[in-house]
C-alpha cells in the first residue's frame, strides 16, 4: 500500500468525517526491536520476534488471572499510518484491493490486531513472541485468545 503521501495508480483517496465518533484510551505501548515500518515484519505469521507490552500501572488489575492464557490478541493504534485510502495496491498484489479485505495498517481507523504467545507476565510487562508493530506502538486492547472460537482453520482467503 501506499503510505507517506504516495498515492499509487489503482488506490483511492477518500475524505474522512469531519470529526470523530468516538475516543481511545491508549493503554500502554508495545516494544519492539522494530525502529522504523520499514524494519518491521509484513504480518504476525512471519515475526518470530520478542517484544514486550507495557501496560500503564493504571490497568494492572485487568491482568488478573491472564496467566491463565498461553495466547491473548493484541489491539493497537498504528499511529504512522495514512487513513484516507479505500482502496490499496500492495506492492506483494500489484493490483488494488479494497481496505476491509486487507490487513493493512491504513485504514480509517488504524487499528492492528496480532494473536502473540504469552511467554511471562511481571508486574504490567508482558513479553509476548510474534509482534510485528514499530517500537513504541500505542496498544488499546488485550484479550484472551481463544482457540475454540477465534481459530477457523479451513477459512478461505484469495
Ligand atoms: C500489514 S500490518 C499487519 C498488522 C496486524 N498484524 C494486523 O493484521 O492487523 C504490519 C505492517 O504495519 C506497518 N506498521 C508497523 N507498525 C506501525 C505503526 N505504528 N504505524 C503504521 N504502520 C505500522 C509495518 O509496515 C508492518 O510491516
Amino acid at each position: 500500500m501506499a503510505e507517506r503521501g504516495e498515492v499509487r495508480p489503482g488506490e483511492v483517496v477518500i475524505e474522512l468525517p469531519a470529526a470523530f465518533d468516538g475516543g481511545v484510551y491508549f493503554i500502554g505501548r508495545i516494544r519492539t526491536p522494530f525502529k522504523t515500518r520499514d524494519d518491521c515484519p509484513k504480518s504476525t505469521a512471519r515475526s518470530n520476534a520478542v517484544g514486550q507490552v507495557e501496560l500503564d500501572a493504571r490497568y494492572a488489575a485487568g491482568l488478573k488471572d491472564l496467566q491463565h492464557y498461553s495466547h491473548a490478541v493484541l489491539l493497537y493504534w498504528m499511529d504512522q499510518a495514512r487513513r484516507d485510502l479505500i482502496e490499496q495496491v500492495p506492492a506483494h498484489l500489484g493490483h488494488s484491493r479494497g481496505t476491509f479485505a486487507l490487513r493493512s495498517p491504513v485504514r480509517p481507523n488504524p487499528i492492528a490486531l496480532a494473536v502473540v504467545e504469552v511467554a511471562s507476565i511481571v508486574g504490567t510487562t508482558l513479553t509476548v513472541r510474534n509482534v510485528d508493530c514499530v517500537d513504541g506502538t500505542p496498544l488499546i486492547d488485550i484479550k484472551p485468545y481463544f482457540a475454540s472460537t477465534d481459530s477457523f482453520p479451513d477459512a478461505k482467503r484469495p
